[in-house]
């Protein structure tokens, strides 16, 4: 083999290696603790990373890097049996007033009854977008990933590679859209008895601490928000722009199969929708919830 069809033939076959795994990143270098101490332990050489949460305290994480846009993929277990009262948290959110956010929030339950997966969208501070749903497997039980794709068109939720949700922008109509400032990723796992199960109805026990979460295998392929505004991947830094793939957050929106899916996941699993909550909304629900729902 010549030389250059050799380095050409190494350059394909890297590419695909890529886009086939993606970059993982490390919880030691791309992540900082938040609160809970000790409560935050990193192993299996920054592959892995467990929250937990007792009498005295929850714990927490957020990345290093704030993003502009990207797919955001997490590997997490949920605490097993009696998880009342728990959440557990994977999300987007900038700082200071009129804040964004893109959150996905688990409310545990009592022992064989269902988590409750809580989405909602916020921009320019303002959220009340919630859709819940519960899943079509045990959270505990497994690692199952959960992703969020923020593109200047749309957010969309993401299990196991699964659409839940789309939230589109429709600032056209006069809904604001989180796209006026970067944000980081957020993680953590708190008590809220009053509030998170059955509606505050079932509180913690205690007698099941310290409670435990793992996450694993953050990715970001994202904008790395940097005065420079380069953008680019964690886990790349060595590589060149030209030889990533797997952006298709760029631009990603829904196909047939797509729709079908979330069809699928929404008639069986949704389990709120703010949209079709009329109590709450006496004056009419809001804009968006009259478009096209994908
Ligand atoms: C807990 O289980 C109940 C009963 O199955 C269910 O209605 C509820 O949505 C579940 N989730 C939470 C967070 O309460
Ligand atoms: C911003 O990105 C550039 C290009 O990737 C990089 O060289 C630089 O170190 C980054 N700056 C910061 C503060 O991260």
């Amino acid at each position: 083999m010549k030389k250059s069809s050799f380095i050409t033939a190494f350059l394909v076959f890297m590419a695909s290696v890529l886009a086939s795994h993606g970059a993982v990143g490390n919880f030691y270098r791309d992540v900082s603790k938040t609160f809970g101490d000790q409560r935050v332990q990193i192993s299996e050489g920054g592959r892995q990373l467990s929250l937990s949460l007792d009498q005295q305290s929850g714990s927490g994480f957020q990345s290093n890097s704030e993003y502009w846009f990207g797919r955001f993929d997490m590997k997490m277990k949920l605490a097993p049996g009696n998880s009342a009262g728990t959440v557990t948290t994977f999300y987007l959110s900038s700082q200071g007033p009129g804040h964004s956010e893109i959150d996905f929030e688990f409310l545990g339950n009592a022992s064989g009854q269902p988590y409750t997966c809580h989405t909602n969208v916020f921009a320019l501070g303002k959220g009340g977008k919630e859709q819940q749903f519960h899943l079509w497997f045990d959270p505990t039980a497994a690692f199952h990933t959960y992703s969020i794709v923020w593109n200047p068109q749309r957010i969309i939720f993401l299990v196991d590679n699964i659409q839940i949700r789309v939230f589109n922008n429709h600032e056209a109509h006069g809904v604001a859209f989180p796209k006026d400032k970067p944000m980081k990723v957020y993680c953590s796992f708190w008590e809220a008895s009053d509030w998170a199960t059955q509606g505050g109805r079932l509180k913690i026990d205690w007698a099941n601490a310290p409670f435990k979460v793992y996450y694993r295998d953050f990715n970001a392929n994202a904008c790395i928000h940097n005065k420079s505004s380069a953008c680019h991947r964690i886990g790349t830094d060595s590589i060149s722009e030209s030889m990533i793939s797997g952006q298709e957050w760029r631009t990603q929106g829904l196909d047939g199969k797509g729709r079908n899916r979330i069809r699928w996941v929404q008639n069986k699993f949704m389990v709120y929708n703010y949209c079709s909550d009329l109590a709450r909304f006496p004056q009419g629900v809001p804009s968006e919830c009259k478009r096209p729902r994908f």
